[in-house]
């Protein structure tokens, strides 16, 4: 037993050893909210459950706490400032919120750990989105357009190369997953040699996002941000010794008004990280698997290239990358007719928000062609509105539209493996098939 696990043991029972246990006793009595956090059959098929959810009311309540798949109540809450992240912990009370802040590791900090920009509300939020958004304007993604285009390239040259007369690959070890960590990378100074490491560590990391965690996963998963964290501090150090024009370049070179703590840096660092590719692997792998189930729409899209922006909505409508996202009431509030009372918690499913009928006809068909796909909250909204928007919906119609043009033929050729995660929505293998592929 190391000498930590002790506190590491404390810091679990805080963060999810006590809502695991909560969550399991309702999950067997078979109730449907502590279902949808915990039970797996519902992983690979949650919409049933959301339908469920919508029949009761905008809101629903489990006693321990609130959850919507309501277009209207979404949008209210994550754009309210009655809302906000509360630091991550805050459905705790404020003695044992007080007690983790002692007991956390601050080199096993993960994506919803304060100081991450995703577990902070403003002010000190507005300080961190206004160093980052700086390397996210629209100006600046729209320029990436040609960068995104030759890694998506370069990527599919080498797999064609590599593949010689073999015919099937995993599309997301070999396609998916590469080409979000190249971008990203690129923005952050990250050299090549370090990308397989880094993408085999944040998705042993990326399951701290779900809540409820069993011991041994929370475990496995801080080893995965302990070598992360250390990793970006000699990243840090590196950039700060020979500063390059990434991102993390321009945070050491911050003024001492809006210079960062050594925490707050590697913590920014590696949210943009992780955020960058964790996520939109997700969205293309989802994206050929819907495509493989509607060839119809995919031979459109072939035809009609300029359709691509809208198909990459209509998946990250209809499969959302993200399915939920938590927030606590900062303050007394009432929405939909529901009283919160501070330190209350709302599930907002953004899956769910994205198959209102109220807002899109014929919700759960997937329809690439779709006029008002765009309107979904895959993204969220409000102050945490995703930074990287732009960027996922470029670097997804690029990645797709380049896959098809090179295997025009490609299909699925064996069972997909689907994440173990809950909160994020996607997959760990694709196998895929070029079918009739002329080998040049
Ligand atoms: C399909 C791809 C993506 C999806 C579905 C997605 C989704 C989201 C969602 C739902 C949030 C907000 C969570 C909340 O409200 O609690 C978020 C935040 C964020 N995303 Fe993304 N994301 C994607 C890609 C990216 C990329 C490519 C980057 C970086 C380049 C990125 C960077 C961020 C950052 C930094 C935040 C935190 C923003 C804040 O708290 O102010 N994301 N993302």
């Amino acid at each position: 037993m190391s000498p930590d696990t002790p506190r590491s043991f404390v810091a679990w029972m805080l963060s999810h050893g006590i809502q695991r246990k909560l969550i399991q006793r309702g999950a067997r009595r078979g109730e449907l909210i502590s279902r949808l956090v915990m039970d797996p059959s519902l992983r690979e098929n949650p919409f049933p459950a959301y339908e469920e959810l919508r029949s009761r009311g905008p809101i629903g309540d489990n006693g321990l706490i609130r959850a919507s798949v309501d277009h209207a109540v979404c949008n209210e809450v994550l754009r309210s400032d009655a809302f906000g992240t509360a630091g991550g912990q805050g459905e705790l009370p404020a003695p044992l919120r007080w007690l983790h802040h002692r007991v956390v590791d601050p080199d096993t900090l993960g994506p919803v750990d304060p100081p991450s920009m995703l577990a902070v509300d403003p002010p000190l939020h507005t300080r961190y989105r206004k160093q980052v958004a700086r390397a996210f304007t629209a100006r600046k993604v729209g320029r990436m357009g040609d960068r995104v285009e030759s890694v998506a390239a370069d990527l599919l040259d080498r797999l064609t190369r590599e593949l010689g007369t073999d015919t099937d690959f995993d599309l997301v070890d070999r396609y998916a997953s590469l080409l979000p960590v190249t971008v990203i990378a690129d923005l952050l100074g990250v050299p090549e040699s370090d990308h397989g490491r880094l993408l085999e560590l944040g998705n042993e990391a990326a399951v701290t996002l779900d809540p409820g965690l069993s011991w041994q996963q929370f475990k496995r998963a801080e080893v995965a941000l302990r070598e992360m964290h250390c990793w970006m501090q000699a990243h840090v150090d590196r950039l700060e010794a020979n500063p390059g024009d990434d991102l993390i370049s321009q945070l050491t070179l911050l003024g001492d008004d809006d210079r960062l703590t050594p925490i707050e840096l590697r913590q920014v660092g590696l949210l943009v990280l992780g955020a960058g590719f964790e996520t939109t692997v997700n969205l293309i792998a989802n994206a050929v698997a819907m495509l493989d189930a509607h060839p119809e729409q995919l031979a459109w899209l072939q035809d009609n290239p300029d359709g691509w922006p809208n198909a990459v909505d209509e998946v990250l409508r209809h499969q959302s990358p993200v399915q939920v996202t938590l927030r606590i009431a900062l303050r007394d509030v009432e929405v939909a007719d529901t009283k919160f009372d501070k330190g209350a918690g709302i599930l907002c499913y953004l899956g769910g928000a994205n198959r209102d009928p109220a807002v899109f006809d014929d919700p759960s068909v997937f329809d690439v062609t779709r006029t008002n796909a765009d309107q979904h909250v895959a993204f969220s909204a409000g102050v945490h509105y995703c930074l990287g928007a732009s960027l996922a919906r470029l670097e997804a119609a690029v990645a797709l539209r380049a896959l098809y043009e090179t295997f025009p033929d490609l299909g699925i050729s064996g069972a997909p493996q689907r994440r173990e995660t809950r909160v994020l929505r996607g997959f760990e293998h694709l196998p895929v098939t070029t079918g009739a592929r002329v080998v040049v």
